[in-house]
């Protein structure tokens, strides 16, 4: 189903789509490109495809931008995403304003250069004032590490006498996460033929429908996406009960 099927079937979209932005270095490898000519390439994707989100009126949209494995990968190619990061938050600061949409970044901001740190922040305090579509990038984020996290707030709670082991429930530690009051993703893309989970959103995937395609992140255009929205259509979302 492509683009104009879908607007004209009028699907509604799911509310909460996550992608992992995966395959920047093969696109610039089969270009005789630097990877990080890819993950340029891979963040003006990102621009356009949240550009498409919010017109079709999806609520969140969260990107899995830089994992707690990330910084295994060069100096060179670790300080050009950052670079990226930079210059994307910089941006997107005025588009908040002008367009009330919010973008928050989930993951361990602990390793994170102060000056970005700080972009981070205030992206954050914007959007406190709007109500719009979401962005979260997912930044040094894991999702074992994000559990992880949580558990240990919990415990410093109780150890503070603050909480009972016995008051947490499954609701009380979904509020402990990165992703704190955002639901969870009905769809969950991945591109470039990789088919893993990668340690992204692993809490909150529990009952997300998966997509996978061949095409590489740079590559990616809203035609993909209706195709991703057509297939998720098509899915039997049973939630562990039974057909009716
Ligand atoms: C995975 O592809 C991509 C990354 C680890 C970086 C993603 C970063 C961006 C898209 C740029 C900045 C983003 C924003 C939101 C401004 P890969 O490098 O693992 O590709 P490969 O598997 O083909 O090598």
């Amino acid at each position: 189903m492509d683009l104009f099927t879908r607007k004209t079937q009028k699907l509604p979209p799911p509310e909460h789509i996550a992608i992992i932005m995966d395959g920047n270095g093969r696109w610039a490898k089969k270009r005789g490109l630097p990877r990080t000519a890819g993950h340029a390439a891979g963040a003006e994707t990102f621009r356009r495809i949240a550009t498409y989100c919010r017109s079709i009126g999806v609520k969140y949209l969260t990107v899995y931008a830089f994992s707690t494995e990330n910084w295994k990968r060069s100096r060179e190619e670790v300080e050009c995403i950052m670079a990226l990061f930079e210059k994307y938050l910089h941006e997107a600061i005025d588009e908040m304003e002008q367009d009330h949409i919010r973008l928050k970044v989930l993951g361990d901001l602990s390793r994170i250069s102060p000056e970005l740190r700080a972009l981070i922040e205030r992206t954050a305090e914007i959007s406190t004032h709007y109500d719009g579509f979401q962005a979260n990038v997912c930044i040094n984020y894991g999702g074992r590490d994000e559990i992880v996290h949580a558990a240990r707030r919990f415990a410093a709670q109780c150890a503070a006498g603050e909480k009972k082991p016995e008051e947490l429930t499954e609701e009380a530690f979904g509020g402990l996460l990165y992703t704190a009051g955002i639901p969870d993703p009905e769809l969950i893309i991945r591109p470039s033929g990789e088919e893993r989970v990668s340690n992204f959103l692993l809490w909150q995937s529990a009952y997300s429908e998966y997509y996978f395609t061949d095409v590489l992140w740079p590559d990616f255009d809203e035609r993909e996406l209706d195709r991703a929205i057509a297939a998720y259509h098509k899915r039997d979302r049973r939630f562990g009960g039974v057909k009716k």
